[in-house]
Formats: C-alpha cells, structure tokens, sequence
C-alpha cells in the first residue's frame, strides 16, 4: 500500500504547529494531540506556497478586484474535477464556506419557515436555522449495522412538506462520511423541486472523496435543480488553506445570484487578495498535489478502519466514502462518561465531541486523520492503551 504514495510529496514529514496560532494544535495542553477542527498538518501545495510568497513581496495589500481570468479557471476546475459545465457568470467569491451557508439561507430562505438538514451534521449547520428566523426541520440520517449511513427519504419527504421553503445539503457528509450517490442525490432533489424548496448545497469536501469515486455535484444532476441551488466549494478545504479564507459559491440562477448579492451587502463586501491568488494557483497549478494527498488520506482511513476493528473493540467506525474524518461509535465501549472527554483526560487525544453534531451524536467521536501517519498510529495507540488500562 505504501507503494501508492507518490514520493514527491513528503505527507509523512511532521510540521510543529504548536505555537503558529493554530486553533487545532494550541486549544489543548502540549501533550495532547490535536485530532479534531478539519484541517490538515500538511504543506499547501508548493506553487500556493510560491504564489502567496511573490504577492506578499509586492508589499501593497489594498482593495483588491477580482483578477480577469479567474472565473474560466474555477469553470474549468469544476468540469474536469466534477464533470459539471456552469457558465462564468455563476461564479461568486466568498472569504468562507460557513459565511456561505448562512448568506444563501438568508438570501433565499423564508423567515418562519422550516429549514431541512439532515443531522447529525456540522455542527455550525445547527444554528443557521435561528440566524435566518427560520425552524429546524431535521430529517436524521439512519446508521444501519455495519455503520453505514443512509437517507429515509419518507422522513425527508416529511420534513420537506412541512412548510419547509430551504434544504441544506452536506456532501460529502461531514462527520458521517457519505459521499451521496447520483441516485440519492437525484431523489433528493426531486423532492426539493415537488416541494418547492431552495438547496444550499455545501460541497466543501468535493475533493475528498476515495475508491475511486468522482463527486457528483446535486445541481449537476438537472438543470431545474440547478435553477434552485447554491452550490458551494472551496480551495479552503482542499489546499488546507483555510486560516487564509477563500471559498465559492456557483449560483447558475441569475435571480438567485442577484439575491445572494444583495445579503451579503454590506456584510461581506469582498474577499481578500490573498484568496484570489490562491484560488488561481491551487486550480491551475495544484491538481496533482491534491491527487497526491487523496491517495495518502485513503490509506490514512484504511488504516484507522483497519486498526479500529482490529484494536479497538467496542468502537465502530462508519466506512469514510468522502471526508477525511473518521465518525466513531463509541456506545459499544460500556463508558460512564462522554468519549470525548474520556479520550482527551486518559489518551491525550482530542477529537470532536459527537453531541455537538445533533440528534444521532451521542456517544460518537469525530477523529480527523489528516495527519502524518506517524502521529495518526500514536494517537490510536494512545486510545487503545487508555481503553486497556481503564478500570
Ligand atoms: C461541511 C463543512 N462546511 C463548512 C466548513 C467550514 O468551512 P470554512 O472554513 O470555509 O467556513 C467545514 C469545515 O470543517 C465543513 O466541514
């Protein structure tokens, strides 16, 4: 399996980044190991790393204005990553993926009505509801025996007819780690468009999928879904660059476009320069680090699953089709406390509590295995050592 990795990118090296202001790395105590906010203790990709550098030399950081060109290389990153076609003019610019979310449910959302999701999901999904006045309309995802996730399309539907007038959309899923399929997508928007709902549909781990799998984008699906949707990516996420902040909307509806213009208003005027140079870099010049980094993750999650059932009885771990974080069923174990909070005082290891992620969990923690390997098998011997010696 080692053989698969590409040579010319060092994802075993280890970075210290303790002490660089980083959330993931100086919440904690320094023995603890930071296996929880989703992003990666890897190096952006090189030409990033050079392009950030040249900007920075110029010295003059003022106003910026978006560069010319930009538009055609995210479409054309979108075709060819995604198979999807969107016109330049459907192309938005945001500082942030959860800026996003929240200014399209603004945008397009109904105060009073219902907004659907499907929990447990990232957890600052939860809140959208009562930044845009609008109701919670969850429609849980059902975990089945081996840990698979799956949609109850009747209970959606219910959710859906409920006075719901948006659905927001996580595919990948974080932290359950469904990539959805063309036919779940396809039903879902279907649904959407009997019941008339608007889709903010965040796709920030596009790239994050394994086995061989394309992401399939839900407005990619039909072009009446399309018309209801804002779809949103982000370099962020894939070149592990979010302390930089930079993410996209694709709004093919010129309505919908025009309303999203008109909430971010005043709010969110524009990006930084920063995330224009790097948007051009990491989409004309970073596609074979990102496959190189996929292929390092996938044997990251094979290793964590393997080491799971092997190491850790009483864990369960749903299979991770996209994502880079692992959803970790703890219930098994018989603990008298959280696992979250069992793990980080016995192990020294931080993960997300899976509580904060809504109904379904409990009981759960989310381990984000973005990490050289070294430190992923010390932190799963940490968690098997603290399980053994438990009284
Ligand atoms: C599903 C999902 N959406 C949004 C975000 C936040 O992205 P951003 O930093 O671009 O706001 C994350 C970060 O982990 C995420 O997992």
């Amino acid at each position: 399996m080692q053989n698969m990795i590409p040579t010319d990118n060092d994802f075993d090296r280890w970075i210290e980044r303790r002490g660089t202001d980083s959330i993931k790395w100086n919440l904690f105590d320094p023995d603890v190991l930071a296996m929880w906010v989703a992003d990666m203790d890897f190096r952006s990709p090189q030409a990033v790393i050079d392009a950030l550098q040249q900007r920075v030399e110029h010295g003059v950081f003022g106003y910026p204005k978006e560069p010319p060109q930009l538009r055609d290389v995210v479409v054309d990153w979108i075709s060819r990553r995604y198979g999807w076609k969107v016109s330049p003019n459907a192309i938005v610019f945001l500082p942030n993926v959860a800026v996003g979310f929240n200014l399209a449910v603004q945008a397009v959302g109904k105060p009073g009505t219902g907004l659907l999701y499907q929990p447990p999901i990232y957890f600052p999904i939860l809140d959208v509801p009562q930044h845009a006045g609008m109701e919670a309309r969850p429609s849980q995802l059902i975990r089945t025996g081996d840990g698979h996730y799956e949609i109850d399309f009747n209970d959606f539907e219910r959710a859906a007819s409920d006075d719901c007038s948006t659905f927001i959309l996580c595919n990948p899923h974080n932290p359950v780690g469904r990539a959805f399929t063309r036919d779940e997508l396809e039903r879902l928007g279907q649904i959407c468009l009997k019941h008339d709902l608007f889709i903010c549909s965040d796709e920030i781990h596009a790239d994050f999928v394994y086995d061989e799998r394309k992401h399939v984008p839900i407005a990619s699906i039909d072009p009446e879904i399309a018309a209801r949707t804002i779809t949103l990516i982000a370099p962020n996420k894939s070149f592990n660059v979010a302390g930089i902040s930079c993410a996209i909307a694709v709004v093919p509806n010129q309505r919908l476009r025009e309303q999203l213009e008109e909430a971010r208003r005043g709010l969110v005027q524009h990006v930084g320069i920063m995330s224009y140079v790097i948007t051009q870099a990491a989409y004309t010049e970073g596609e074979e680090w990102l496959d190189s980094v996929v292929a390092y993750l996938q044997v990251n999650r094979d290793y964590t699953r393997d080491f799971v059932a092997r190491e850790l009885p009483g864990i369960n771990m749903a299979e991770v089709e996209g994502t880079y974080l692992a959803w970790l069923d703890c219930r098994g174990l018989g603990l008298s406390q959280n696992p979250h909070a069992f793990f980080l005082r016995q192990a020294r290891v931080a993960m997300n509590d899976g509580a904060r992620f809504g109904p379904g969990g409990e009981g759960f923690v989310r381990m984000n295995f973005a990490t050289p390997r070294s430190n992923l098998t010390e932190a799963l011997e940490r968690m098997r050592r603290a399980l053994n010696e438990r009284e």
